[in-house]
Parts: structure tokens; C-alpha cells; sequence
């Protein structure tokens, strides 16, 4: 068994970029498995920040080889950028990055299909990135969808026109659909195919398989979280793959009884960007702290993320989703100052209290029941050891993992690698 799972376990951004970065020195090939550019992973290190979108975080290290999977869906104009920002570093992208044939493109058309579709909801848009992801997705499941494979054929021309075609009968049915320059889109989309063409694409199940059957050791990177999954996530406000660890089964190849060690990525509070029920949100002078502190801003648009207290519930219910067997906690060092934490362990309902996740989160009588927690003064970005946390973070981790009944393996301070603590 040699495949391990790495997965947000709330709303996106929990830092997985950061883990998987600083773990990949533990692996031989780092896999991602779903979503597309709809993801921001940071990675920060030797004072720069760097952001992929469908990339796997592990590109940055010497020998680690990257995957994107076939459970991936790609923008080839925004996988060109991304390439192109590589440039200065030297990697050589061309052997250390693979791409499953598989994989779903991301047309200009569903970019704006997407755009017209949350325009057309109103007050009840999503929120979404606008990258295309949902319309991408459905044109997957809906049998019509074309993939990086695809490309390498003689008839990948006729099937983008009628797709395209497709798209265009379907943006005529909403109003105000022709601000749109197609001719310019679809200029960058194929000098992005252009790109994909010169990587490495491959039938990606069969190299998964392979190299496990080598005894290569295999990390499974998710986007977004598990509270934005298709499923289980807080539907209709979710993205459109499976972000749980069933994802990296269908969207590598990978079988189940494959897959060894699920690690679970949290904050130590909670955010959430776009729309969609967040039970624990603040809207006081705690939440603004907490988003100014931990530069809560999202990676990929920019849009400020809403903050709340952790949401234990919540986290369970993700835990359980995914048979998660390690956590890591991020941002811990963003609570300093608070006199008191609060951490979310129920719900109050119209049905009573309840300790699991409700069907509609966003049923207006649900409400959050808090245990209240010391908070801690002390600055924690310069921490290098377990040994050296002030006495209220110890007993903030110390509680987390006893409500929570699994081990908090890695605790980080700050975004940089250096700023990541392992216990013991
Ligand atoms: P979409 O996946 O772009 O369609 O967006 C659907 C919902 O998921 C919106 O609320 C987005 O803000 C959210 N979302 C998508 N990707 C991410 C992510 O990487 N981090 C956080 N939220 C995300």
C-alpha cells in the first residue's frame, strides 16, 4: 500500500499547498486528483510566494515527478501562465510534470457559460471562481466533454467546433451574452494546447500503478475542502468534483484498498470563500481580525474570505467522510491575542441540539453551540519546537485532538516551510 491522501477538511484554503511542499521531500510523485484552476496553493519559501493553480505543490523540489490527474480539469490558457511563471526557476517541467490523458480541458465557452449561469442566480449564485469549472464538470458527466487526449487526435478540431457550437446555442439562451471577445479567448486557449502538447501526457492510471507496483511512494493532493464537495459538502454552495478522499480513487486510479495514511489539513479557526452557509461566521471585530492577520484573501480571485470560529462539528463530519488517520493544524499563530477562543461542538436546531452535521446548514434555525477557550498573548510565527508552545496554545491543540479523536501531526505557525512544527 503506497498511496497517501492529503485533503482540506473545511471550506478550501486550509494551506495545502504549504504541507504537501514541505512532505514531498517523503515522496516520489505528488498527484493531484480534482478541481482545476479553481484552486490557489501557496507555497512560500527563500522569501517568495508562489501560486499554482493546477500544478501539483510538489514542482518546487528536485526530484519528486507531479502528476495531474485525470480527475483534474485544465484551462490550458491559465496552464500556459502558470508555466510561463516557472520559467525563472529553473525546473525541468518538461521531465518532472505528467499529464493524464484523461483530464478534462476547460473550454473558453464554459468560462463564460459559468459566468452567465451565476449571473442568471442572483442573489443565489455560488460564488464561484468563474473558471469554468462547473460547466466543465457537467459536460464530463454529460458524456460530451473533451480531454487532453483528445488533442493528440485528427479529429480534436471538429470536436472543439461542436462543442463550441454547442456552448454558443446555450450562452445565447441568457441575457447579455455577447460582451465577450471569443476570437481573443480562444487565441490564448490554443497556444495553451500548444503547451500541453510539448508536456508529458500519459495514460496516468497505468504510471499510478506501475510506480506502486515499484514501491514508489505516492501523495494524493486534493483541492478545495471537504465542506465544498459535490456530495457531502454544503450543496447547492459546493464546487462540482468529489473533494474527499473518494476523489483520488476515481480521479487517479488509485484503489481503495491502496491507500494508506489520509492526512487532514485545518486552520485553527475557520474561513470560507463565496457564498453558502457558514454557521460559525463573525461579523465583529474578531472575524476582521482574524482576516486581517491571516491575510484572508483568496488565492485565485482575491475576493476576501468570510472568518469564524472552528467548527468541530463540522470537522468531524469531514474527519468521518474521509477516514481521516492524521491532521495538521495551520495558522494557529493567527489566534494570538485573542483573550478567549471559541470552538463550535454543536447546533441548536429547531429539532433540538444536535452533534452532527444537519442536512441544510443554511436552515436560519440552526444556530452554533461554543465552549469557550483561553487564548494565548504570546507570538507563535518564531516556534520551533512542540516544547517551546506557550501553556493556552498547548491546551488549544491538546483539546482539538482529544474532541476530534486523531492525532494533530503537524501544527504551522506561518506560511513559510521553515515555519512547520512536527510532534512527535
Ligand atoms: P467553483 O468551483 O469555482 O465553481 O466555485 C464553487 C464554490 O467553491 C465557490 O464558493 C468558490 O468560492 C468555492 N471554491 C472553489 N475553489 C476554491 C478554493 O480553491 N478555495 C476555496 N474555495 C473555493
Amino acid at each position: 500500500m503506497a498511496v497517501d491522501l492529503l485533503l482540506g477538511l473545511q471550506w478550501g484554503d486550509e494551506g495545502k499547498g504549504k504541507i504537501v511542499d514541505v512532505l514531498t521531500t517523503h515522496y516520489d510523485i505528488i498527484a493531484r486528483f480534482q478541481g482545476g484552476p479553481n484552486a490557489g496553493h501557496t507555497l512560500e519559501f527563500d522569501g517568495i510566494k508562489h501560486v499554482l493553480h493546477t500544478i501539483p505543490s510538489g514542482i518546487f523540489h528536485p526530484t519528486a515527478l507531479n502528476l495531474i490527474g485525470n480527475g483534474v480539469v485544465i484551462d490550458p490558457a491559465i496552464f500556459k501562465k502558470e508555466i510561463e511563471g516557472l520559467q525563472p526557476f529553473n525546473i525541468d517541467i518538461a521531465n518532472k510534470l505528467l499529464i493524464s490523458k484523461k483530464a478534462h480541458l476547460i473550454l473558453p465557452t464554459h468560462r463564460l457559460l459559468d459566468a452567465a449561469s451565476e449571473a442568471a442566480k442572483g442573489k443565489g449564485k455560488i460564488g464561484s471562481t468563474l473558471k469554468g469549472i462547473g460547466p466543465t464538470y457537467m459536460d464530463k458527466t454529460g458524456r460530451n466533454g473533451i480531454r487532453v487526449g483528445d488533442i493528440l487526435t485528427d479529429q480534436w478540431e471538429a470536436k472543439y467546433q461542436l462543442l463550441k457550437e454547442k456552448h454558443l446555442k446555450l450562452l445565447a439562451g441568457y441575457p447579455q451574452n455577447d460582451t465577450f471577445d471569443l476570437n481573443a479567448l480562444e487565441a490564448e486557449f490554443m497556444a495553451g494546447i500548444a503547451i500541453i502538447k510539448s508536456c508529458k501526457i500519459v495514460d496516468s492510471e497505468q504510471f499510478i500503478y506501475e510506480a506502486q507496483a515499484q514501491g514508489k511512494k505516492i501523495l494524493a493532493e486534493g483541492a478545495q475542502g471537504s465542506l465544498l464537495d459535490i456530495d457531502f459538502g454544503t450543496y447547492p454552495y459546493v464546487t462540482s468534483s468529489t473533494t474527499t478522499a473518494a476523489g483520488a480513487c476515481t480521479g487517479l486510479g488509485v484503489a481503495p484498498n491502496q491507500v494508506k495514511e489520509v492526512l487532514g489539513i485545518f486552520k485553527a479557526y475557520a474561513t470560507r470563500v463565496g457564498s453558502g452557509p457558514f454557521p460559525t461566521e463573525l461579523f465583529d471585530e474578531n472575524g476582521a481580525q482574524m482576516a486581517k492577520v491571516g491575510h484572508e484573501f483568496g488565492a485565485t480571485t482575491g475576493r476576501p474570505r468570510r472568518c469564524g470560529w472552528i467548527d468541530l462539528v463540522a470537522l468531524k463530519y469531514a474527519i468521518q467522510i474521509n477516514g481521516v488517520t492524521q491532521l495538521m493544524m495551520m495558522k494557529g499563530d493567527v489566534l494570538s491575542g485573542f483573550d478567549s477562543i471559541k470552538a463550535c461542538t454543536a447546533y441548536t436546531t429547531s429539532g433540538g441540539t444536535q452533534e452532527h452535521l444537519p442536512y441544510d446548514l443554511s436552515d436560519p434555525s440552526i444556530a452554533p453551540v461554543y465552549t469557550t477557550i483561553p487564548g494565548w498573548e504570546e507570538d507563535l510565527t518564531g516556534l520551533k519546537s512542540e516544547a517551546d508552545f506557550p501553556e493556552n496554545f498547548r491546551k488549544y491543540v491538546a483539546y482539538l485532538e482529544e474532541q476530534l479523536a486523531t492525532p494533530i501531526k503537524i501544527v504551522s505557525v506561518g506560511p513559510d516551510r521553515e515555519q512547520t512544527i512536527f510532534r512527535s
